[in-house]
């Protein structure tokens, strides 16, 4: 695929940046559905910046020192706009972004975190999954909103966990399932992009667990156990269990699908069956 027609990817990094590179390399497919149009950090001298100098991807670089927050997000939110940027990918970004900036890019930013999330949001997951003895781990590709590693999760691989790991072993075994999870859930989550609001909802409510598709009155309609949590209402609207009812949400005009994901993800919690959501739910 030419670059034409591909979405373009900025990339925000801190640090060595492997994710960044895995992105960056799996790019190269002919097939894939996004084009890499920048590279930028808050640290000048981030080890991923030098790499993909390297490699003749764009890179762009601001220390936010000295300056306040709104003014440095601006100026990389101006960098990332100048090369066309279209979706963002977080890797390794040690930065919070502020709400006025996820606001500005609403449902088009993605970020990768080690662990299996709901669990472990934050710093050190590593430690914490082997301190509280948890036989499996991870990590997540998830929807970046205001609210740290809560946005909605697009993906999860899972490693074992071995009796004699370190935080280190651990880190370094899941950094490997990271490179493969994050292309392959990037790549689909720009398909969906582009896709009818149909097959964006399928791809949202078909991630959560033990959901599946049927029909409500000759409409796609999603279930988890009995329980139906998301149903398509007429050709424009979706209307999803909520704790007083049913909401629905309008799919015309310039839908907030973060919003949607979020909606959706709420109704599956509040149709699960019990023993799904003790078992870890999603
Ligand atoms: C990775 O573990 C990623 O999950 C987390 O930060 C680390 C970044 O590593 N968000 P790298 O810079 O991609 O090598």
């Amino acid at each position: 695929m030419a670059d034409t027609g591909r979405r373009k990817l900025g990339i925000l990094i801190s640090g060595r940046g492997s994710n960044m590179a895995a992105l960056v390399e799996a790019a190269r497919a002919p097939d894939c559905p996004y084009a890499v149009a920048l590279v930028a950090s808050d640290k000048p001298d981030a080890a991923g910046l030098a790499w993909a100098a390297e490699r003749g991807v764009a890179t762009f670089a601001q220390s936010p020192k000295g300056m306040p927050k709104a003014d440095y997000e601006a100026r990389i939110d101006a960098a990332l706009h100048d090369a066309g940027v279209e979706l963002i990918a977080l890797a390794g970004y040690m930065r919070l972004l502020s709400p006025a900036f996820v606001e500005r890019w609403a449902g088009r930013i993605v970020n990768i975190h080690p662990s299996l999330l709901p669990n472990y949001k934050g710093l050190d997951t590593h430690a914490r999954a082997i301190a509280a003895g948890d036989a499996v781990a991870g990590c997540s590709v998830h929807l970046v909103t205001e609210e740290l590693d809560a946005g909605t999760v697009l993906g999860r691989a899972e490693v074992p966990v071995h009796a004699d790991d370190t935080a280190e072993t651990l880190a370094a075994r899941v950094l490997v399932e990271e490179h493969r999870l994050y292309p392959a859930m990037l790549a689909e989550f720009v398909r969906t992009m582009t896709d009818s609001p149909l097959s964006r909802i399928r791809s949202l409510a078909l991630a959560l667990p033990e959901a599946a598709e049927s029909e409500e009155a000759g409409a796609p309609s999603f279930t988890v156990g009995d329980a139906t949590f998301a149903r398509l209402s007429g050709d424009d609207a979706l209307e999803v269990r909520a704790e007083s009812g049913w909401q629905t949400l309008a799919l015309t005009g310039d839908v907030d699908w973060t919003l949607v994901g979020d909606a959706i993800a709420r109704g599956w919690e509040l149709a699960a069956p019990a023993a799904l959501l003790e078992a870890g739910g999603r």
